[in-house]
């Protein structure tokens, strides 16, 4: 196992559901503009780093059909089976580290919230975009949540790398463009908040 999914592993072992900062009771954001995105049921959905969640659980009661999620730990996904239950059968579950997976469908919307801004060396950013860009098909929407640049400079211990639309433009690089930015506070189980954006693109057809 490497280093980032002992780390992770480890977090969701010895953490309950609401005892991260991550934690969101209603993933609102990401869900309108998903649905912003792509209204189509039928749409191909990936979320990224998705841990355990409660995105998974909102977009099969809306009605999506085709939804994966991948994250690198295992521990992380058994969680958010378990909360699911029979539904989990629905969902294609990838464990795997973003930076070195091989993608083996065309999705139309890939999401992260809070996985992208652990990616401090950039050529481990390279390495996702490679990724993405295989994995997106023409016409799909990409939705990266990061910190914004006035958020945390760590999360769960680790540092990050903060972001605006313009800076996660340069890293998706040409044929891609910005179709929204939402400024997010959100707050902690413990009640602080942390300074999140939220950036939609298109790729082009
Ligand atoms: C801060 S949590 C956010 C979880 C979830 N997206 C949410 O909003 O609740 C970051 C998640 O990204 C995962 N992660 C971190 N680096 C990753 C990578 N390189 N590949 C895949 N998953 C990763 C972690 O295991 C963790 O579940």
């Amino acid at each position: 196992m490497s280093d980032r999914s002992t780390h992770w592993d480890n977090v969701y072992a010895t953490k309950g559901e609401a005892e991260v900062s991550w934690f969101q009771n209603s993933p609102a954001t990401s869900l309108a503009m998903i649905r912003a995105a792509n209204p189509d049921r039928a749409a191909a959905i990936i979320d990224i780093g998705g841990g355990a969640s409660r995105l998974v659980d909102a977009l099969l009661l809306d009605g999506y059909r085709d939804v994966a999620v991948l994250d690198l730990s295992a521990n992380a996904l058994d969680a958010a089976k378990k909360r699911i239950g029979a539904a989990a059968s629905r969902v294609d579950w990838i464990v795997a580290d973003a930076t070195t997976w091989r993608p083996t469908k065309a999705y139309d919307l890939w999401h992260d919230r809070a996985a992208f801004h652990f990616l401090t060396d950039s050529g481990d950013r390279t390495a996702y975009i490679e990724r993405l860009r295989s994995a997106v098909a023409p016409g799909g929407h990409v939705i990266i949540a990061t910190f914004a640049l006035d958020g945390p400079e760590k999360c769960s211990g680790l540092p990050v790398q903060r972001h605006d639309s313009a800076s996660l433009a340069a890293e998706l690089g040409p044929g891609f463009e910005l179709v929204e930015t939402r400024n997010e506070a959100h707050h902690t189980p413990w009640n602080s908040t942390q300074a999140f954006q939220f950036s939609r693109f298109r790729r082009h057809s």
